[in-house]
């Protein structure tokens, strides 16, 4: 890349973000977002660990074969297996990259047991070897920040000796503040032989809420490539959201004059999107995609934007794809209207999709008199989460609850055949949850359930999540309803499973912090 007010964005959802505890996406969960953001610009897509499991393996193989404008990478440790099955995975793309890399700060060396001079080894073997399979080459340099500034300057040019086009330099901890991010890009440029002839990355964490301010400090000082991901999802307190970084740039190109190739217009399509299929809800004040982002309450402000809108707004809600209207829809809408409206909200329904939506938006018109955009993203979420393609899927609920007891009868299929409990409980939820447990015993523990309004009015929608633990793995199911009962029942039908999901992947060699280098 020559023009240097260019940024790359290269996007992690896919396998950072995925590394949230609860954000397991299913196989065509992740196809569906990789497509949104090769469509939206992404210039680089992290699809997955190929050597994690089996479905990591297929999901970037098939994200690979897909691909028509971004550059799919995968991710791999520094070891010749984990970099072969790497490439095996995405050879199939038209642009294809491997990612590999390895902890260089004091405590990952001790981890490894390799000293500085046995780590450069290390760093020139794995990354040759990468370079023999692909032009493409990412190295970085996990935990970067705090590594000593000296050794970094070796591992980083030891790197590009080897052939790596990319360097990384992950704030792994979420440590570091924009002073000092810019400084280590621009020590880096200064110190080491060759780095005008690499991209330097940046990528941090948001363990101090710093992410998206230290990413941009390292493009001050010369990164070109940013990792993020939608709605800053990833480890911990996430990763630099795509949406803030973008924005700022494409808002404050007076200070920051570098340009991104992403259509801002399918922002929010895609934040809503990724909220639903990793069940993780965005916070209502979250910067650029939150419910209250665009919204002004007070007399003052919402006097000053009617006057002029740059009073309180420094962007356009359209900018990032949000419709201006918010006309209600009802039972008399037919299928082109619902179409049309779900096209405003960043849906594009293959025919046989719309068919399925449509009967479930009558079947809600009959229940809800008027039928906002939340009621219809909402409606998306529960079509993704109890569909015929799932092992287990919610046939029929009937709850009994008052003073004298509850108890709950449920219909489940179960791999394509039809279960049936009746049990009580404390409450209706837990004697609806009973009766998933007397179809499907298992020992998940529930760790989160929550239940949000999605509209006013006591016949609004209720979206439910349903956060289940067993045995260290985490995952979360969604969906909504007017009937809360039946949406939690579904959301934690949801969750099981996507539970199923989580345990193909053989966890001791797919972990991340695993010390293991054999080949
Ligand atoms: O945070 C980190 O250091 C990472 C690396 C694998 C790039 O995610
Ligand atoms: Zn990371």
């Amino acid at each position: 890349m020559t023009d240097k007010s260019r940024v790359l964005i290269f996007d992690t959802t896919l396998r950072d973000g995925e590394q949230s505890p609860g954000a397991t996406m299913t196989h065509a969960e992740k196809l569906e977002i990789a497509m949104l953001l090769d469509d939206m610009g992404v210039d680089i897509i992290e699809a997955g660990f190929p050597i994690a499991s089996e479905g990591d393996f297929e999901a970037v193989s098939e994200i690979a074969k897909r691909s028509k404008n971004s550059i799919i990478c995968g991710l791999s440790r520094a070891n010749f297996k984990d970099i072969d099955r790497c490439w095996e995975a995405v050879k199939h793309a038209p642009k294809p990259r491997i990612h590999t890399f390895i902890g260089t700060s004091p405590s990952h060396r001790d981890i490894t047991k390799l000293n500085q001079e046995d780590m450069l080894v290390r760093i020139h073997e794995t990354v040759t070897h990468a370079r023999n399979l692909c032009e493409d080459v990412q190295w970085s340099a996990m935990d970067a920040i705090r590594t000593e500034r000296d050794y970094l300057c070796r591992v980083v040019e030891a790197a590009i000796k080897a052939g790596a086009t990319t360097i990384n330099i992950p704030d792994t901890v979420g440590y570091t503040l924009p002073d000092e991010s810019a400084d280590i890009i621009r020590m880096l440029f200064e110190k080491v032989p060759g780095a005008d002839d690499v991209i330097f990355a940046t990528h941090c964490h948001n363990d101090l809420g710093m992410a998206t301010a230290n990413s941009l400090a390292a493009v001050s000082a010369g990164a070109r490539q940013i990792e993020c991901t939608i709605n800053g999802l990833g480890e911990r307190a996430g990763n630099t959201a795509l949406e803030e970084v973008v924005m700022a740039l494409k808002v404050r190109r007076d200070l920051m004059p570098y340009s991104t190739k992403i259509d801002t217009t399918k922002i929010m399509n895609l934040s809503r999107r990724v909220s639903q299929v990793s069940g993780f809800p965005v916070q209502f004040n979250k910067a650029i995609v939150g419910k209250n982002a665009f919204l002004h309450e007070s007399g003052i402000h919402q006097d000053g934007v009617l006057k002029n809108v740059e009073t309180f707004e420094i962007m356009r809600p359209a900018d990032i794809g949000i419709t201006e209207t918010n006309i209600a829809m009802g039972k008399h809408s037919g299928r082109a209207a619902l179409r049309s409206k779900l096209a405003d909200l960043g849906y594009d329904l293959a025919d046989n999709q719309l068919n399925d939506v449509f009967v479930r938006f009558k079947a809600l018109a009959d229940r809800k008199k008027e039928i906002y955009d939340e009621d219809l993203v909402a409606l998306m979420t529960d079509s993704a989460a109890n569909t015929d393609a799932d092992f287990m899927r919610v046939k029929w609920l009937q709850v009994i609850c008052g003073s004298d007891g509850q108890s709950a009868e449920l219909k489940l299929m179960v791999d394509g055949v039809e279960h049936h409990a009746k049990t009580e409980g404390d409450g209706p939820v837990d004697a609806a949850f009973n009766a998933v447990k007397a179809i499907y015993p298992h020992n998940a523990r529930l760790k989160l359930y929550q239940v949000h309004a999605v509209t006013d009015g006591t016949d609004a929608q209720a979206t439910v999540s349903v956060r289940l633990e067993e045995d260290g793995r985490i995952v979360t199911g969604s969906a909504a309803d007017t009937d809360t009962i039946l949406a939690s029942v579904k959301a934690y039908v949801g969750a099981l499973n996507r539970l199923l999901v989580r345990r193909t992947k053989t966890a001791p060699d797919a972990d991340m912090k695993s010390v293991s280098f054999k080949e």
